[in-house]
């Protein structure tokens, strides 16, 4: 009798350890442990034994009984286990989508006109410096031998900030004062270009913008003639607009120069473009600046960053460049 128990817990195992999910390990239970299973059969006919024989059996009956419980508890949690990790499996949600092409900004025209600018001069040993946009009046004007009530302001349609004096703070209206805060922080030579936003209270159209971009040059050694200037703006102009452009001076008025021009671009089907404003640095500017004009002589020259820009694109009307229209900007 002890053998059979011991063939039914065996057999037993085997059959829950067969189930494959869990109503299969119902049913094994069920057959197993149940009440019509042979160990239950076994179990009923302990009283027509010997009280010795039910012992032995007994125990024997109870710890196959045991066994078996702890194979289906076993089973159980192995089978729930697999169970869950297929609902997991199979009610995954990807939430990840990928797009063949991803939509890539890119710089601004005028900021990629600043950045190759400054590589050419750089190229040519020239430092990139800036300045502030909101100026005082010594830097913007009186420095640069703007008098108090000189007709030359006129000429610069000023906004004025509501700080300090009357008209004592204003909008930069052209880089030429960071020419000032050149002298004023370092030593001659002074080898440096400014490019920067500028401001003047003027009525938008396509060649007129109120806040626009200029590019500052400011050079000052000893020995400096109008022959350097007139090479450097030669030079820069077919480095950056191709071979096919020509450049003009012209005489001009400013009051931090002396002799002035302005300069002019010629592009190759024999028009002109007025690109901006040069000289021999006055002496007085550079007294102001701290530096002697009998030791040095320098030149300076500026000019709309937002006209070349436009020119070399083929942009007919300076406000696109500030367009937001995407159909536009994917077109520089
Ligand atoms: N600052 C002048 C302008 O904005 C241009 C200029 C710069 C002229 C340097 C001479 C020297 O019109």
């Amino acid at each position: 009798m002890i053998d059979e128990i011991q063939r039914l817990e065996t057999d037993g195992v085997a059959r829950i350890g067969a189930a494959a999910t869990l109503d299969d390990l119902v049913a094994a239970d069920r057959d197993v442990l149940g009440k019509k299973s042979a160990l239950n059969g076994l179990k009923r006919g302990l009283g027509g034994l010997s009280e010795d024989e039910r012992r032995t059996v007994g125990a024997a009956l109870n710890a196959a009984q045991q066994a078996l419980r702890a194979a289906v508890a076993a089973k159980r949690d192995e089978l729930t286990a697999s169970t869950r990790l297929a609902e997991a499996e199979a009610e995954r949600l990807d939430l990840t989508e990928v797009r063949a092409d991803r939509d890539a900004g890119h710089l601004a025209l005028i900021t990629q006109v600043i950045e190759e600018l400054e590589d050419i001069f750089v190229g040519m040993g020239f430092i990139v410096a800036e300045g502030p946009e909101v100026e005082d009046d010594w830097h913007n004007f009186t420095a640069l031998n703007f008098p108090r009530h000189h007709p030359a302001r006129d000429l610069q349609d000023t906004f004025f900030v509501g700080l300090g004096g009357e008209r004592e703070v204003v909008m930069r209206t052209h880089t030429s004062p960071v020419q000032m805060r050149l002298m004023e922080s370092q030593e001659p030579p002074i080898y440096a270009v400014v490019p920067g936003r500028t401001y003047r209270n003027e009525a938008t159209d396509a060649t007129h913008l109120a806040v626009f971009h200029q590019i500052e040059a400011l050079v000052i050694d000893r020995g400096i003639t109008f022959g350097h200037l007139a090479g450097t703006i030669d030079r820069f102009i077919k480095v950056f607009m191709g071979p096919g452009y020509a450049t003009r001076l012209r005489p001009a008025y400013f009051p931090f120069t002396e002799p002035s021009a302005e300069f002019d671009v010629q592009r190759p089907d024999g028009t002109w473009l007025e690109l901006g404003g040069c000289g021999m640095v006055h002496p007085n500017v550079l007294r102001n600046g701290g530096i002697d004009p009998e030791a040095w002589s320098g030149f300076a020259f500026g000019f709309g960053l937002d006209r070349l820009a436009t020119t070399r694109q083929g942009i007919p009307d300076l406000r696109e460049l500030t367009s937001p229209d995407i159909r536009f900007l994917q077109q520089i």
